[in-house]
């Protein structure tokens, strides 16, 4: 079975971007693959050292996953400082990892702001981190938002740059698997991760403005629909968020030009399971009054359910702990089995 791993950061509310670019995505997977789903604590240390509520965070975010119907029995849930071998592992990283590499993340530009010099190395190093999660475990397929490419493409020149530099080390220990690059057969010993960035709503955008992405960083809370939001909230947010003046054009048509239109088609889309095409051919001509009612319906009907039991999990607290302690030990299990081999393989003598 393929293996899947993600991550989400405990920082702020959960947002329709991070369930339809993520969450439901790792509540499909589940069917076909072996799935690992990580509360990527280490990772919000990044931006900001001190978190109040941490560990509300933590387990907001495991609410999430298990409300949104996922199962941490049958998979693996866990928060990511339980299992040291992440951190080691992107020590590793760090030293496979080129400067340069790291230079051209635009997510640290973005995030460091003009004052780069102030910005923490954890923030630098977050990619390296990032990949060590995902290969720690030896995962292939990494279900997550489009904002994620760069650093999952990122992932690959490390897990690329370790195999080649250690390859006459890799083959004698016959742990390696054979993978392709190119039309080449290569002995490696890291797999090359395989985004799935797929479906109508790869970028969820602001309801404020069609070129911004939904995050949960914008100040103004109208911007996104939080997964915790009631029902008149989402009613509120979709009712007041930007359009333009034309009606929603047919399918040929088309959404070019209109970023706001698209958006909105797109989460439409991603809720029903459909494609933006069939959705235009729906309500294509009609005036956003019409749509944004059968908007706010779907939204509701899908949100709700989860709402409803992430605020019921929350109330036990202990319960999530264990769920998390539980899928901790699974994963540290499996973590250290491959440490193990990268050690042998780097030459550490255990
Ligand atoms: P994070 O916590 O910022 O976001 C969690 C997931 O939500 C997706 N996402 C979106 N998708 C569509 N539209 C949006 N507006 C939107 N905003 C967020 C993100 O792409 C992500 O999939 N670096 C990661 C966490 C991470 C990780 C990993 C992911 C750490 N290690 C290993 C995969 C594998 C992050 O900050 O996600």
């Amino acid at each position: 079975k393929p293996l899947v791993f993600s991550g989400v950061q405990p920082t702020g509310n959960l947002h329709l971007g991070n369930y339809l670019g993520a969450i439901r995505k790792f509540v499909a997977l589940q069917e076909n693959n072996d799935c690992i789903y990580c509360v990527v604590d280490l990772h919000a240390l990044t931006a900001q050292l001190v978190h109040e509520d941490m560990a509300t965070q933590i387990r907001s975010i495991t609410a999430a996953f298990l409300a949104a119907g996922i199962d941490p029995k049958k998979h693996i849930v866990f928060n990511q400082s339980q299992v040291p071998q992440h951190a080691e592992l992107a020590w590793i990283f760090n030293c496979v990892a080129r400067i340069g590499w790291m230079n051209r993340m635009t997510q640290f530009k973005d995030k460091a702001g003009k004052d780069r010099e102030q910005a923490s190395l954890g923030l630098y190093a977050y990619p390296s981190l990032m990949a060590a999660d995902i290969l720690v475990y030896r995962a292939t397929h990494v279900p997550v938002g489009e904002d994620q490419k760069q650093h999952l493409e990122l992932a690959r020149d490390i897990a690329m740059k370790f195999n080649l530099d250690f390859h006459d080390k890799i083959k004698p220990t016959g742990l390696g698997i054979d993978i392709k690059v190119g039309e080449e057969p290569v002995h490696a010993y890291f797999p090359m991760v395989e985004p799935l960035i797929d479906g109508p709503a790869p970028r969820v955008m602001s309801l404020k403005d069609g070129t911004k992405k939904m995050s949960k960083s914008d100040p103004s809370d109208l911007s996104r629909i939080n997964l915790m939001d009631d029902q008149d909230a989402i009613s509120k947010k979709i009712r007041k968020a930007k359009t333009d003046p034309d009606a929603l054009p047919s399918e040929t048509e088309g959404l070019k030009g209109r970023p706001e239109a698209d958006n909105l088609v797109g989460i439409f889309a991603a809720l029903a399971d459909k494609s933006k095409a069939d959705v235009l051919s729906e309500f294509g001509g009609q005036q956003f009054s019409v749509f944004k009612p059968a908007l706010i319906d779907l939204a509701v009907a899908a949100l709700g359910p989860i709402n409803a039991e992430m605020r019921r999990l929350m109330e036990d607290p202990g319960h999530i702990d264990a769920v998390l302690r539980d899928g901790g030990e699974r994963a540290r299990t499996r973590a250290e089995k491959n440490m193990n081999e990268v050690r042998d393989i780097i030459g550490f003598v255990r």
